[in-house]
């Protein structure tokens, strides 16, 4: 992908956010179910192991949608996104819960950036796909390894190039030059970028398993039972996520 390009992508990407923020999270659960974020956050509380003397690093929070799920398990969470308008939301939402361990900053993820501390656990959910290119993903990458401790899990959840698109023939970036860049990532593209990033060790799995099947078919058991399948050996390649926790 050449430069110019990528920067015309990030620039719609940005632009969407900016101005989608407010409707964020209505449009999540409508693209998603109302029941998925509880999905992700079941799945990511396991995979981090979070504790209350961890800080946390949300890389690419949006309006906070987990954020605001993680930070009462924590000691502080520090939330960063380029889009001033969904960290507004998000300053909203921390506002009404009052709570008073998330630290917001601004920065675009794949430059060098600065934090007063360093993190002892990393998420960075559905951000890392939108990033148009390699070599700024790879950067991003980089830059969470780098934030967090040594043997920090660093958890990273994005789009899967699994069965579903591969056998219904959707490609693996989508280029259309008004809407919104995402990159699928397959297993073996993901460990690459993960490696080349500097991480040492690398296991995936899949988040989502379920959503093809509806969790409106039983409410208050699937959306509890898709973690837990999780932990099934190969189910990746049915997930509409795929999840890297490196380190
Ligand atoms: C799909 S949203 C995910 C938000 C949140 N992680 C969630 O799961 O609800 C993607 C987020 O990544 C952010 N993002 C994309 N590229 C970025 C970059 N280069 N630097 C910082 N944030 C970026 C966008 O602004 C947006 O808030």
């Amino acid at each position: 992908m050449t430069e110019d390009l990528a920067d015309r992508l990030s620039e719609t990407e940005l632009r969407i956010r900016d101005s989608q923020a407010w409707q964020y999270a209505q449009r999540y659960a409508a693209g998603n179910t109302p029941w998925f974020t509880q999905v992700q956050f079941r799945l990511l509380k396991r995979l981090l192991s979070v504790e209350r003397s961890d800080v946390v690093l949300d890389l690419g929070c949006g309006p906070g949608r987990l954020t605001l799920l993680l930070a009462p398990l924590c000691r502080r969470i520090i939330a960063v996104d380029r889009s001033a308008a969904s960290l507004e939301v998000l300053r909203r939402g921390i506002e009404d819960r009052k709570l008073q361990n998330v630290v917001l900053t601004k920065a675009d993820i794949t430059m060098p950036f600065h934090l007063e501390e360093k993190v002892t656990k990393t998420l960075s959910v559905e951000v890392i796909q939108h990033i148009p290119g390699v070599e700024r993903r790879r950067r991003a990458l980089e830059n969470a390894r780098k934030l967090t401790v040594d043997d920090g899990a660093c958890v990273f959840l994005n789009l899967a190039h699994g069965l579903g698109p591969i056998l219904t023939g959707m490609r693996q970036d989508n280029l259309q030059p008004d809407g919104l860049y995402y990159h699928m990532y397959g297993g073996r593209d993901l460990r690459a970028d993960l490696f080349a990033a500097g991480f040492k060790r690398v296991r995936t799995t899949g988040c989502g398993v379920l959503s093809w099947v509806g969790y409106e078919r039983a409410p208050m058991l699937l959306p509890l039972l898709d973690p837990w399948i999780s932990r099934v050996p190969g189910v990746k390649v049915a997930a509409k996520f795929i999840v890297a926790v490196a380190t």
